[in-house]
């Protein structure tokens, strides 16, 4: 493990011990002022998640495993996120064989994680699981439709994010790979996932073997509107974007892309209109074959 999660590692243990420590003095000795200042302190270290002030994507890690015993554990405590129903719509795949990630590497553009993580976990919306047991129950399931996978799909998202915040306390590094819905069927293959099971989010994951700079947010007021949606004049663009624009990396995107401005490097260059369109058009295609969306959105055309 490298420095950088040790030391949070060590944070998160420390606040544990803290927490632990805070709890018992309140119940034995809340007379105290010392104690009393001292529990203030420790709650209010408690309260906020602490890690999520540097928390960043970590995409190179040591060789070191990450035990299955830890991945149970945090599984299990990822589930008390909640889910539609109390249906817990999403399943998880585990891949550490090397051959598996190498069949997983091209439906993620061979992003070196999927090879280099000694984890890779891809999270599904899962309706097959719901939908058998319904049929082992003598009840008939409805859904194989869009509204379904939004749900499961919601249900595995919020499911991802909690298992990323629990990683972050642990010092485990991830990163989150949207590639996972941009050539789905690949993955549905290698996983051999059956129908109404979806990939939506892959996790790579491993002790961390980098430390990158923490990276830029737009500012709350940009994306807080109050009671009603506030749209954004030209002005407001050029308050809410100045940073981003003007930081040194993203000046040199630019440059080195012979574009005028950050934007052109998004629309240009990594999210173009044709990439999005074709991919959009395998999407659907995955979303038909796993019964989530009926066979005549395929012939449909679809006028803007
Ligand atoms: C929906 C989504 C898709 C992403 N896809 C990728 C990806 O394919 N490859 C990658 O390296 N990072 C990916 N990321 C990570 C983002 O690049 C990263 O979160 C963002 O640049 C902010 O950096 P930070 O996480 O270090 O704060 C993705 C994140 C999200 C939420």
């Amino acid at each position: 493990m490298r420095f950088g999660a040790k030391v949070r590692k060590i944070e998160s243990r420390t606040k544990q011990i803290i927490h632990f420590f805070s709890f018992r003095l309140k119940k034995q000795s809340s007379s105290f002022p010392f104690w009393k200042t001292y529990r203030i302190f420790a709650e209010e270290k408690c309260s906020k998640m602490k890690n999520l002030d540097t928390r960043r994507s970590i995409r190179k890690y040591t060789s070191s495993d990450v035990s299955e015993e830890l991945l149970n554990k945090l599984f299990t405590q990822a589930a008390r996120t909640q889910t539609m129903g109390n249906l817990q719509l999403y399943s998880v795949v585990v891949t550490r064989d090397p051959k598996i990630k190498e069949q997983l590497a091209p439906a993620h553009f061979n992003q070196p994680m999927v090879t280099g993580a000694p984890v890779v976990l891809t999270i599904c919306a899962d309706f097959n699981r719901t939908s058998f047991w319904a049929r082992c129950r003598n009840a008939e399931p409805g859904y194989d439709n869009f509204l379904s996978f939004i749900n499961a799909a919601t249900d595995a998202l919020l499911y991802t994010q909690t298992l990323c915040n629990l990683m972050d306390e642990e010092g485990l590094g991830y990163c989150y790979l949207g590639t996972t819905v941009y050539q789905p069927q690949q993955i549905i293959d290698v996983l051999q996932l059956p129908k109404l099971v979806m990939p939506v989010a892959t996790l790579t994951v491993g002790w961390p073997d980098e430390e990158p700079s923490l990276s830029d947010r737009l500012p709350t007021e940009s994306f807080v509107h109050q009671e009603r949606y506030n749209d954004y004049l030209g002005q407001d663009i050029d308050n809410y974007y100045f940073n981003k624009e003007h930081l040194p990396e993203n000046e040199q995107f630019v440059r080195i892309n012979n574009k005028e401005t950050l934007a052109q490097v998004f629309t240009d260059i990594r999210y173009t209109r044709k990439d999005n369109e074709a991919l959009s058009a395998e999407l659907i295609k995955a979303l038909v074959r796993q019964d989530f969306l009926p066979h005549t959105v395929l012939n449909a055309k679809v006028s803007k």
